[in-house]
């Protein structure tokens, strides 16, 4: 193959993963804002990643056989176009991987902060997660509700919720897979984390730090519920603590 060839095949390989890695993903079919976000990135990359992989795995195996018994290598020349075309290729790669992964990272539903969890609007549900040895416990603080050892946390979908992610004794992880949502539970420190359930559904919440004997238990379902079932689930909750 000659140079020319190498560097337009290196050339077309960028511009494909270029473009595919910018186009938009659809937000449909994801279970809450912050599964979108990340699962998004994630298609991203591996589309970038794909042929790269293709492209350097061809170049090796067309030199392995192209160069088999080749009893007197000789040293290849300078070629300081490709030299260049592949350093400004790569930087161009992690450039747009670098922007693309800095939009979700940064985006507020992903990284949230103490700042942005006080500055909740008016309509968001706010709950705490507090990790022991080895069970959930869920406050909603709002509706002054504690449930020890919880194994259904309801939420309501179309409202943003933030959750408060601390822990009682050792380090917990709070990780829901399917609603993109994954924070340590430290003891003394607080975690926060933002999102909103698009889906009615259940989702399988789990304790992704290893914690003990018990750490398999610590698992819990987030039930996304409409608002009036919400509202009734949290009225049947104050009744039967009073
Ligand atoms: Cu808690 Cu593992």
């Amino acid at each position: 193959m000659s140079r020319v060839r190498q560097a337009a095949t290196f050339g077309i390989t960028l511009v494909a993963g270029l473009v595919f890695g910018t186009v938009p993903v659809a937000a449909a079919g994801y279970d809450s804002t912050t599964e979108a976000l990340i699962r998004t990135l994630n298609t991203q990359l591996t589309v970038i990643a794909l042929p790269i992989t293709v492209f350097v795995l061809a170049v090796l195996l067309y030199t392995v056989l192209r160069f088999r018994g080749n009893d007197e290598p000789k040293p290849t020349g300078e070629n300081r176009n490709l030299e260049i075309s592949w350093t400004v290729a790569t930087a161009l790669i992690l450039v747009v991987v670098g922007v693309l992964s800095y939009q979700v990272m940064a985006d507020p539903s992903v990284t949230t902060t103490q700042e942005m969890a006080q500055d909740a609007p008016e309509d968001a549900v706010e709950v705490t997660l507090v990790g022991h040895q080895w069970y959930w416990e869920v406050q909603y603080p709002d509706e002054n509700i504690t449930i020890q050892n919880v194994d259904t946390i309801y939420l309501p979908v179309d409202r943003p919720v933030y959750i408060t992610v601390t822990s009682g004794d050792v380090i917990h992880s709070v990780h829901v897979p399917d609603l993109g949502l994954k924070a340590d539970a430290i003891p003394g420190q607080r975690s926060f984390l933002q999102t909103r359930i698009l889906n009615e559904g259940e989702y399988q919440l789990y304790c992704a730090e290893f914690c003990g004997a018990g750490h398999s238990k610590m698992t819990a379902v987030v039930k996304g519920v409409p608002e009036d079932e919400y509202e009734q689930w949290l009225e049947q909750q104050q009744n039967s603590t009073q």
